[in-house]
């Protein structure tokens, strides 16, 4: 049984992940109106993973017998400038998201709730590998410059990601 405390946070944490799927799909608008498919298309992949992360939890509060209780998801911050500007709001971004997933931790800890510590172990991992890639991708723009061929070879190689469904939800996980 989840104690109150631990539900609220976590119900609390599916709603960032779903803002967080929203402001990515918001970022992927900007830049498919600005020609930058391939960027585009690396935020709608970042868009679908955090709707994966939000499952994961939704799965995780379900199976400990507790009651989703969705929040309200915000209107995503709009009216970029440049990638760069985007991919240093994602960094930010993904810099609180990794807070809040240390303060439930930290709640975990204290309340000696070691099921939920264990299924936010997965998260503290995957966090370090979301901050890596958005500050790689600034450092990439920031270098290239957004005018230019670099850029879009850059456009290109990002066109190549795809989606993967993260271990927690793959089937027997
Ligand atoms: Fe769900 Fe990008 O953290």
């Amino acid at each position: 049984m989840l104690s109150k405390k631990i539900l609220k946070a976590l119900n609390e944490q599916i709603t960032k992940e779903l803002y967080s799927s929203y402001l990515y799909l918001q970022m992927a608008a900007w830049f498919d109106h600005n020609t930058l498919p391939g960027f585009a298309n690396w935020m709608k992949v970042q868009a679908q993973e955090e709707t994966a992360h939000a499952m994961i939890f939704y799965n995780y509060v379900s199976e400990r017998g507790g009651l989703i209780d969705l929040g309200a998801i915000d209107k995503p911050t709009s009216g970029y400038k440049t990638a760069k500007d985007i991919f240093a709001k994602t960094c930010e971004h993904e810099s609180l998201v990794t807070s809040s997933i240390n303060n439930i931790m930290s709640l975990a800890i204290e309340e000696k709730d070691y099921a939920t510590k264990a299924r936010l172990d997965w998260f503290i991992s995957e966090q370090v590998e979301e901050e890596a890639n958005a500050a790689e991708l600034l450092g990439k723009i920031t270098r290239i410059g957004e005018e230019g061929n670099a850029i879009f070879m850059l456009d290109k190689d990002l066109a190549t990601r795809v989606f993967v469904t993260p271990a927690p939800l793959m089937p027997g996980a």
